[in-house]
């Protein structure tokens, strides 16, 4: 049996994650280690129903409770634990510099100290900064740093100590860096499914600026799929983009939502533009696309697919709106009891 030890597994990508590799791989057993922050919630790992799979709720910034949850020699550990939201970080930058940075530490510290065989890192295109307008121009593994946003600068950080650990001590590291995702159980706040779950109230969508910023957007059990494909696939201390040809200005997203479903495009709201905000992200797929993986989903599929889980989700999502889903593991199981 192999075991992974992944961190954020109760957030929209790491849970996406864990069901996915618990469905195709009967010889894996995951430990999901995530301190449920608002974003982190409990219902994303329904329906799991394995005894493969054991939840920890922990801190990755906690040098003790990481390693007392860390088994000696796991196959690998997958970090998708962070703060993610852009606009958060330009409230406050605080919490993405202690989970995002120094949590990457912690859990590296904790995968040498207990010989992990492979490290892999969840990154962001984000890292890249911005490209210009109608130009094409693409992010490539070597396109250089030049994060934005304070939450891309905890994620640049916190690759540069993963390539560190690498290049130090030998850790046999790997980085994804994707672009945006979308699909079942992203939290709200995020445009997609803040226009989809908006829309079906019949409440406005905002836009921000003249909302022709382009994002690339991938589905994410695709992403998923590649992050596999690299632990599987990928030598020692590479870095892969990962992205699905997919571009799209916001003001395109969310007119396809509206239309999707049946909403008149006077919901849409155009608001003041976010500080800083990147113009553009493009990511060439060409390496990993070389190591065998391929997207999957389509543009309309995947965003009807979407769609369909927010209509079919109500009670999904009034627990988070509500925030109901926030004490739901007190209650259940108490702090410091982990779920199987
Ligand atoms: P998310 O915000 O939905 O989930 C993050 C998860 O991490 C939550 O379950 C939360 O409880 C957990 N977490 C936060 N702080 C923690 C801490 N200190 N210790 C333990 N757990 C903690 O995020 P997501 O959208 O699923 O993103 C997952 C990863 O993928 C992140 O590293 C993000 O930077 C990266 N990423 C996201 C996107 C995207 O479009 N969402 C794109 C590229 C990369
Ligand atoms: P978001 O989903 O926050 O992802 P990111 O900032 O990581 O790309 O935003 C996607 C794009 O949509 C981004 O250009 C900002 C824009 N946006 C809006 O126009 N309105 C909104 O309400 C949100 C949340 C984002």
């Amino acid at each position: 049996m192999r075991t992974f030890f992944v961190t954020g597994g109760a957030g929209f990508i790491g849970a996406a994650f864990v069901h996915l590799i618990l469905r195709e791989f009967s010889d894996v057993r995951v430990i999901n280690f995530d301190a449920l922050t608002y974003a982190g919630n409990l219902d994303n790992l329904s329906g799991l129903d394995s005894d493969r799979h054991t939840f920890v709720r922990g801190d990755i910034r906690d040098p003790m409770a990481v390693k007392e949850s860390m088994p000696m020699d796991v196959d690998a550990v997958v970090n998708f634990a962070a703060e993610s939201h852009v606009d958060r970080s330009i409230e406050s930058a605080h919490d993405f510099v202690t989970t995002n940075v120094v949590g990457t530490q912690v859990l590296l510290d904790a995968a040498r100290g207990t010989r992990a065989r492979k490290f892999c890192h969840i990154s962001t295109d984000e890292v890249m900064g911005s490209l210009s307008d109608g130009s094409e121009e693409v992010f490539t593994e070597d396109s250089p740093f030049a994060p934005n946003s304070p939450y891309a600068a905890s994620k640049a950080a916190a690759e540069h100590l993963v390539r560190a650990a690498h290049h130090t001590f030998g850790l046999h590291t790997l980085i994804t860096r994707c672009g945006n995702n979308y699909g079942p159980r992203q939290f709200p706040e995020k445009l997609i499914p803040l226009a989809i779950t908006n829309a079906l109230q019949d409440r406005e969508v905002p836009v921000y600026g003249d909302g022709r910023n382009v994002r690339d957007w991938i589905y994410v059990h695709d992403h998923c799929r590649a992050v596999l494909q690299v632990i599987e696939r990928a030598p020692a201390g590479e870095t892969y983009n990962i992205g699905a040809r997919n571009e799209q200005r916001n003001i395109e997203v969310v007119e396809s939502i509206l239309k999707a479903l049946n909403k008149p495009s006077s919901l849409i709201k155009f608001v003041t533009d976010r500080p800083g905000h990147d113009r553009r992200y493009s990511i060439d797929p060409g390496k990993i696309e070389k190591l065998g993986w391929l997207p999957r989903a389509g543009w309309s599929e995947g965003l009807e697919k979407t769609i369909d889980w927010y209509i079919k989700n109500p009670q999904w999502l009034a627990r988070v709106r509500t925030g109901e889903y926030l004490d739901y593991y007190e209650r259940q199981y108490g702090e410091r009891a982990s779920q199987k």
